[in-house]
């Protein structure tokens, strides 16, 4: 008897972790790089990674049962499209994504049953501290964090820029705009663009090398700060589609680039010394503010 197909599906959603798990499994092993030269076997790329081979072994196969990897007939594995992206530096990388998600927020989800009961942050709670604060305090996961949004929020950028003409801009404000690197795919599009990249202390300390290898490191202030707000002041604000922060600034589409910035209702006064800060330098970026 057909099993029905409402709890075949609900069956594979429950197990859908198993996968996600072996995802995140290879790309902390980076087995997508040990692969780049070509097939190698369970052995071989056990050795490479420093783990044993057997339970490697099946973690691929069972990544390569879901189109992840692909099995030779002699049994070695080998890359495949839906393994290519897991290579640390391919142009479409999503490593980092993989990395940084299977990690602290991966296991915050064990935290989710006390958040839906108290209404506190898992991540808060279990990390001792709001999610960015963290990173502020890890490196080498907030390099990764960095990397992950990159990664995964530049097609949606792309995609924004071929919808939208920004050849009337003059500065262009990324705010909560991580290692630059959307700001960057902006101002590569308008070489008349300047750019002013807003974000914490120690992200906006690691974006200068992004906005130098992109050409627009002298087009680009870098201002940092802490805001629980956006300000008012750029002439144009954005977060990039997956920002957390793009709720703030999201507006009915066809309005995004093209009337500045507003803040959300009950957000539009920002009397920081970060909104100051920000506000001087779009003006010393020659912008002209339309706010
Ligand atoms: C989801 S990431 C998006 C990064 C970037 N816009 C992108 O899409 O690649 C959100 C960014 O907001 C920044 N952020 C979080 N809280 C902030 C605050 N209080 N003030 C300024 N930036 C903040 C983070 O450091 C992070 O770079």
């Amino acid at each position: 008897m057909s099993e029905p197909q409402p709890r075949h599906q609900l069956t594979r959603m429950i197990t859908a972790y198993w996968t996600s798990r072996a995802i995140y499994v290879a790309a902390k092993l980076r087995v997508a790089d040990h692969l780049a030269d070509g097939p190698r076997s369970a052995e071989e790329l056990a050795a490479a990674a420093g783990v044993a081979p057997r339970p490697l072994y099946r973690v691929l196969r069972a990544l390569a049962g879901v189109g992840i990897f692909a099995r030779e007939a002699d049994g070695r594995f080998r890359l495949n499209p839906l393994a290519e992206p897991l290579r640390e530096d391919g142009p479409e990388s999503i490593w980092a994504y993989a990395v940084a998600y299977g990690e602290e927020m991966y296991r915050c989800w064990d935290g989710v049953p006390e958040t839906v009961r108290t209404g506190e942050p898992a991540f808060d709670r279990m990390c001792g501290r709001p999610f960015f604060a963290y990173l502020g305090e890890h490196p080498e996961q907030a390099r990764i964090f960095d990397g992950a949004m990159a990664g995964s929020s530049g097609r949606a950028m792309e995609a924004m820029l071929d919808a939208y003409d920004l050849s009337g801009v003059g500065t262009l404000a990324g705010g909560g705009g991580g290692g630059g690197s959307n700001l960057a795919r902006a101002l590569g599009r308008y070489p008349a663009m300047r750019g002013v990249l807003f974000d914490l202390p120690h992200v906006v300390g690691r974006a200068r090398p992004r906005l130098e290898a992109a050409g627009v490191a002298g087009r680009c202030a870098v201002e940092a700060g802490a805001s629980s707000r956006l300000p008012q002041v750029a002439p144009m604000l954005i977060c990039s589609a997956a920002s957390s922060m793009t709720g703030m600034t999201r507006r009915p589409a066809g309005s995004w680039p093209t009337s500045g910035v507003r803040c959300r209702p009950g957000r539009d006064s920002w009397p920081s010394s970060t909104s100051s800060r920000l506000a001087t330098a779009c003006r010393s970026a020659s912008c002209s503010t339309s706010t």
